[in-house]
């Protein structure tokens, strides 16, 4: 485990060496063909009047349990919701819709929600013990930071990287549930269980300051 994970951390250096000078400004073209992915924005919209009802017109729910789609990289989107179908991921609503959607609507709802403005917080309301862990991690207790995966402001790992998901502007009851989740084994869907093993390291408060941090952001 500790060798994928050292592996995709050495990667992520390479990449952001090489990408340094581009990740504060607005998102490049072939970044945002990157997010939006290959489904038809239009034909989406329409097809996920469904998603809509719980996930937000735009992708931004008013339920702090909810998450927020708008701005998540599509191929994540799909990802998840395949989890649903195939039982990786479970949760009681969800699973049971994810079954009601096939792979050429997916691809299609992904893109629409992609191609929304990308969620934002309120502000950073400067969780120093969330922000710590973001920017620096733990590392003597095997928690790496944030912010190589998850990118500048949790905003996602771009240009090139779809499978780390946009985590900053997200609600602050989701984030936190999803890290009690990882750390319980509840949630296991995690590429080489990255998360699982990160969170497991992480105490009550530490993931209470993070869920804080990220949905400032
Ligand atoms: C009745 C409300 C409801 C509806 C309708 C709904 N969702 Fe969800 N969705 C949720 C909840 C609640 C979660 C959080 C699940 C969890 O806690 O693990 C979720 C999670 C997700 C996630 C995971 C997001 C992430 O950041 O990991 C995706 C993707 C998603 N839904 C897509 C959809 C799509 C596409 C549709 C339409 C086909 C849809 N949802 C319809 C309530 C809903
Ligand atoms: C080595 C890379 C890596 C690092 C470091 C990392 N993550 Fe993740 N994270 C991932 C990947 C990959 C996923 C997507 C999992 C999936 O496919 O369902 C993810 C998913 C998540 C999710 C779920 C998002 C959602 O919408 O459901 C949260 C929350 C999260 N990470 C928080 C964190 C926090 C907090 C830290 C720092 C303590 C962190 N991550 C560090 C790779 C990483």
């Amino acid at each position: 485990m500790f060798h994928i994970q050292n592996r995709i951390v050495t990667g992520f250096f390479a990449v952001t060496l090489l990408t340094a000078a581009t990740t504060c400004v607005a998102e490049r073209v072939d970044v945002i063909k990157l997010r939006l992915g290959a489904g038809n924005v239009g034909t989406g919209k329409n097809k996920s009047e469904l998603c809509q009802g719980c996930h937000g017109e735009t992708g931004v729910s008013l339920d702090d349990m909810v998450p927020n789609l708008a701005g998540q990289y599509s191929r994540y989107i799909a990802k998840e919701l395949r989890d649903f179908q195939s039982g990786a991921r479970t949760h009681q609503i969800m699973s049971a819709l994810a079954l009601t959607i096939n792979d050429a609507e997916l691809i299609d709802i992904a893109t629409f929600f992609a191609s929304q403005k990308k969620m934002q917080g309120n502000g950073p309301e400067g969780n120093p013990v969330g922000k710590k862990i973001f920017l620096k991690g733990d590392v003597p207790r095997k928690i790496p930071p944030c912010e190589t995966c998850h990118g500048v402001n949790g905003k996602g790992r771009a240009p090139n990287i779809s499978t780390f998901p946009v985590i900053g502007g997200q609600h602050k009851g989701y984030l936190r549930a999803q890290l009690i989740n990882w750390r319980s084994g509840e949630r296991l869907n995690s590429p080489g269980n990255i998360m699982s093993q990160i969170a497991e390291n992480l105490t009550d408060a530490e993931i209470d300051a993070l869920a804080d941090y990220l949905s400032g952001l």
